[in-house]
């Protein structure tokens, strides 16, 4: 059986990501949800221990998935966990852009190759961006984030420490 490593910053876990896992449990059986560092937006709403909690507690029972978070490159972070490749969701053709460089530069470094698998249409406008901006807002995100995600959502931003709204 293959390990797949499914890489992302996760802050937080969405219904988009669940979905992803789902696939890549139904296609491979096993997988580990790799917290990692995007370098390029490298601090975040919840820290790495807690975005790992918050996948854990948002898998429902679901058999074969491993959760932890690592600090350096993706190609490093699947020797570490033993997978035999990384799988990533695409949302739309501006994903894939992105994720295709990104998988050829891991198969040229690293010798990692990445498997794709298309989002759920009905959840591919769903960011984690998104989400924080307008969870930060007061908006209501529930449908698009499982419980323990909104339970944290709703505790970081209650009213007292809600952004200001005024322009
Ligand atoms: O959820 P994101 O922010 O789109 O995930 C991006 C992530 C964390 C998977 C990507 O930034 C990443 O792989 N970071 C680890 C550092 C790394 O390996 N960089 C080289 C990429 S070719």
């Amino acid at each position: 059986m293959a390990v797949a490593f499914y890489p992302g910053s996760f802050d937080p876990l969405h219904r988009g990501h669940l979905d992803v896992i789902d696939q890549a449990l139904d296609l491979f059986g096993s997988v580990v949800v790799g917290v990692l560092v995007n370098f390029e937006k490298p601090s975040g709403l919840f820290s790495p221990v807690q975005r790992v909690q918050l996948i854990e507690a948002s898998l429902d029972g679901r058999p074969g998935v491993r959760v932890a978070a690592y600090g350096g490159l993706a190609i490093e972070a699947v020797r570490e966990a033993a997978a035999d490749f990384i799988v990533k969701g695409l949302r739309s053709g501006a994903d894939f852009d992105v994720e295709q460089q990104m998988a050829h530069m891991n198969r040229s470094v690293g010798h990692v190759r990445t498997v794709f698998v298309p989002c759920r249409p009905d959840l591919g406008f769903v960011s984690s961006r998104f989400i924080r901006e307008i969870a930060s807002r007061g908006g209501d995100i529930t449908e698009l984030v499982t419980d323990p995600v909104a339970a944290a959502l709703s505790t970081t931003f209650a009213p007292s420490e809600q952004a200001g709204t005024q322009p």
